[in-house]
C-alpha cells in the first residue's frame, strides 16, 4: 500500500471513531469485546473517497467482464471494474487513493450453510473431531480443563463437539468420563460430529432424575449405558444447560467471524438462529467487528413451529442501513424433517441396510411439515428444510410444492407443462431450499430439477460420510440416490460446510467437490492408494462450478444475486486476495490453502501474517 493511502486510512479511522461515538450512544448495552462502531462508511466525511485497486489478475464471476485488472471502491461498493485494456487508458479521479498489489483476486466467498454462534462456541470448547478412542477423548478434555481453569462447574459446563461412536465401536456413556478421576464431577455436554446427539457426564445425568421412557422423534440411548441423547431427546439436556451470557456469546461470535475471514469468507447463511441469537446478532451487527455478512434462517425455540413475531422483533430493532448493506438479514426460516445418517436418524423410504429393523425417524409428520412450511411462506419467508434421508427429502419437496401452490395458485385451467412453468416462476421469487439434500430418490431428484428447488449441499459431508454411507444404504441406493452434486447442478446448488460440523474453509469444500476425496486426508473412501478415485466420482464438480457454489449460488440463495459473490459495478466490495490465480493452483494444494487477504465492504478484515 502506498504512503498516501496509509495517510488516507488514518483519516478513515478518525472519521470512523466519530461514527463509533454516535453509535455507542445509541446502543443500550455495548457487549464485551465488540467495538460499537458502524462498519458502513456512509458518513458524509468518507462519501466521496474513491480507492482504486489494481492487481495482477481479477476473476470477477461477472459474465459480461469475466476478468479485470483494476476496480474502484466507493462507500463499500464497487464503483468501477476495469479490464486490462480499460485500465491502461483509465485515469482515476485526482483525489483517488491508488493501491497496486501483486496478488490475484477472486470474489469474496460465502458459506451457504453454517452455524455462526455454534462455531464461536466450538472455538471456545473441546475439539473432539477425529478422536480415535475414548482415551483420546478423555485426554482432550483433560487438556482443555488445564487450559481453561474453572470450566466444568454447574454454571459453566464444558462443551465439546466432534465425537463419533464408530471410532469407539459402541455408543459412549456417562461412566466413560466418570471413570477418569480428573473428570469425575465435571459437568459436560459433548456433541456428536453431526450435532444430532449429546453425550453428557454423570453430574448432568443426576440433574435429570425423571427421564421419560420414550421421546417422539428422538432417542435416549440406554445401551451400553446412559449418557447419550439424540435428536428430540437432546432438548431434555438443552433445557437444563446453563446458557452462556450475552457477553460470552458476543466474544464467541467475534472469534467466529475472525476465523471465517481468515479462510476467505465474507458471508454466510446461518442455518438456524434462535430468537435470542437473532436479537444478539441484531445488536452486534452495528459494530465494526461484525465482519461477515449473515443471512440468518429463523429457528423457533420450539423446533418446526411458526414464530414470525421473533423475526419481526429483530426487524423492528434493526437499522435499515444494516439490511441495505446486507450485513445481517432475516428472510428465511429453518425447518427440520429428520436427523442424520450417521446415527440412523435420517428418515428413509426403505429400511437401513445395516439396521434393517428401522427406517429412521421423521421429526415432524408430512401433514404438519406442509402446514408449517405453508404458514411461513404466506408470511413472506424463504422456507429451508433440513432433509437427509430420501423419505425426508420427498416430504420436504411435497411441502415446498404445496407452499408454492398456495403462494401462486393457478388462474385458469392448465396442463402439466403450464403447471410446472407456474411453479418454477413462483420458486424463482421464493427460492425455497432443501438443506443437505443428501439421499434423494431418483424420482424426487427429477422433481427438484423440474421445480428448481435449491439444494444446499456440503461437499465435505459427502467425503466424511463415505466411510459408512455404503453400509447404511447398500450399493444400489448409494449409486442411484446419495450425495448428488453434478446431477443437481441445473438447480443451482448452494455449497457450504455446515461449520462447526466441518471446518469452514471453503477451499476444503472446493477440494472435496472437485475430487470427492477427503480434504483432511486427501484420500477417497477406500482410504488407499493415490489411485483411489474418490467417492461416487460421477458427481464431481468442475472448479468453476465449485467456486460458483461458494459465490454466485449462495448470493442467489439469499436474494443477493448481482450484489454478492461477484465483482461488478454496484456489488458489495468484498474480495479475497490470493498468491496465484485460483485455476493455476495444484488441486492437492487446496487442502491446506491460505488466502492472503480478505476484504468486506471495501475494508480489509484479514491479512495473513508473514
Ligand atoms: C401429525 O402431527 C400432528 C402434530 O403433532 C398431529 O396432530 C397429527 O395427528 C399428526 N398426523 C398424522 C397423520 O399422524
Ligand atoms: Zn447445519
Amino acid at each position: 500500500m502506498a504512503t498516501s493511502s496509509l495517510l488516507r486510512w488514518g483519516l478513515l479511522l478518525l472519521s470512523a471513531a466519530v461514527v463509533a461515538l454516535a453509535v455507542a450512544l445509541r446502543l443500550q448495552q455495548p457487549l464485551t469485546g465488540f467495538s460499537p462502531t458502524s462498519l458502513s462508511t456512509s458518513s458524509t466525511a468518507t462519501t466521496a473517497t474513491t480507492t482504486h485497486y489494481c492487481y495482477k489478475g481479477i476473476r470477477t464471476h461477472d459474465r459480461e467482464k469475466p476478468s479485470a485488472e483494476c476496480f474502484s471502491v466507493v462507500d463499500g461498493l464497487f464503483s468501477r471494474v476495469l479490464s486490462e485494456n480499460e485500465a491502461t487508458s483509465h485515469t482515476p479521479p485526482a483525489d483517488a487513493v491508488v493501491v497496486e498489489d501483486s496478488g490475484y483476486v477472486i470474489p469474496g466467498l460465502w458459506d451457504g450453510h453454517g452455524h455462526l454462534l455454534q462455531y464461536g462456541e466450538f472455538l471456545h470448547s473441546v475439539d473432539l473431531f477425529g478422536s480415535q478412542s475414548l482415551d483420546d477423548v478423555r485426554a482432550r478434555i483433560r487438556a482443555y480443563l488445564d487450559a481453561n481453569p474453572g470450566a466444568g462447574t454447574k454454571d459453566q459446563w464444558v462443551r465439546g463437539v466432534g465425537w463419533d461412536q464408530t471410532a469407539f465401536g459402541r455408543m459412549p456413556t456417562a461412566a466413560d468420563v466418570d471413570q477418569d478421576p480428573q473428570l469425575r464431577g465435571v459437568y459436560m455436554m459433548l456433541d456428536r460430529i453431526d450435532v444430532h446427539c449429546s453425550w453428557v457426564s454423570q453430574p448432568v445425568l443426576d440433574l435429570l432424575p425423571n427421564l421419560p421412557e420414550e421421546v417422539p422423534g428422538g432417542e435416549i440411548v440406554r445401551e451400553p449405558g446412559m449418557g447419550v441423547f439424540c435428536d428430540n431427546a437432546m432438548d431434555l439436556v438443552a433445557a437444563i444447560w446453563p446458557k452462556p451470557t450475552p457477553d460470552i456469546k458476543a466474544r464467541q461470535v467475534k472469534s467466529a467471524m475472525a476465523a471465517l475471514n481468515e479462510v476467505g469468507l465474507v458471508g454466510m447463511h446461518d442455518a438456524g438462529a434462535t430468537p435470542a441469537s437473532l436479537h444478539l446478532y441484531g445488536q452486534l451487527s452495528a459494530s465494526n467487528d461484525w465482519t461477515v455478512r449473515v443471512h440468518a434462517m429463523v429457528e423457533c425455540d420450539k423446533r418446526n413451529t411458526f414464530c414470525p413475531e421473533a423475526a419481526a422483533a429483530v426487524a423492528a430493532q434493526q437499522d435499515d442501513s444494516i439490511v441495505d448493506a446486507a450485513k445481517f438479514a432475516v428472510r428465511s426460516v429453518k425447518l427440520f424433517a429428520d436427523g442424520a445418517l450417521g446415527s440412523w436418524g435420517s428418515a428413509m423410504i426403505e429400511p437401513y441396510t445395516d439396521h434393517p429393523w428401522t427406517t429412521g425417524s421423521l421429526l415432524i409428520n408430512a401433514t404438519e411439515l406442509t402446514s408449517v412450511a405453508t404458514a411461513w411462506a404466506a408470511e413472506g419467508y424463504q422456507v429451508n428444510i433440513h432433509a437427509i434421508g430420501d423419505l425426508a427429502n420427498r416430504y420436504a419437496i411435497d411441502a415446498l410444492e404445496a407452499a408454492l401452490e398456495q403462494q401462486c395458485p393457478p388462474s385458469a385451467e392448465e396442463g402439466e407443462e403450464e403447471k410446472v412453468d407456474r411453479l418454477r416462476l413462483c420458486q424463482a421469487t421464493h427460492r425455497f431450499r432443501i438443506e443437505h439434500a443428501q439421499i434423494i430418490h431418483p424420482d424426487d431428484q427429477a422433481r427438484i430439477l423440474r421445480l428448481g428447488i435449491i439444494p444446499s449441499i456440503q461437499p465435505t459431508h459427502a467425503t466424511s460420510d463415505s466411510k459408512y454411507a455404503e453400509s447404511r444404504l447398500g450399493t444400489d441406493r448409494l449409486r442411484s440416490s446419495a450425495y448428488r452434486m453434478r446431477s443437481l447442478l441445473p438447480a443451482h446448488p448452494v455449497l457450504g460446510s455446515d461449520f462447526p460440523v466441518e471446518p469452514p474453509d471453503p477451499f476444503q469444500g472446493i477440494y472435496a467437490a472437485v475430487t470427492r476425496r477427503s480434504p483432511h486426508t486427501g484420500l477417497g473412501p477406500d482410504g488407499g492408494s493415490a489411485a483411489d478415485d474418490g467417492f461416487l466420482v460421477d458427481e464431481v464438480l468442475s472448479l468453476d462450478d465449485a467456486l460458483w457454489g461458494f459465490t454466485g449460488a449462495p448470493a442467489y440463495g439469499s436474494f443477493l444475486e448481482g450484489k454478492a459473490g461477484v465483482i461488478r459495478e454496484g456489488a458489495f466490495a468484498d474480495w479475497v486476495v490470493l498468491d496465484a490465480p485460483i485455476d493455476e493452483v495444484d488441486v492437492e494444494d487446496l487442502r491446506n490453502f491460505k488466502v492472503r487477504e480478505t476484504w468486506v465492504g471495501g475494508r480489509r478484515v484479514y491479512t495473513r501474517p508473514n
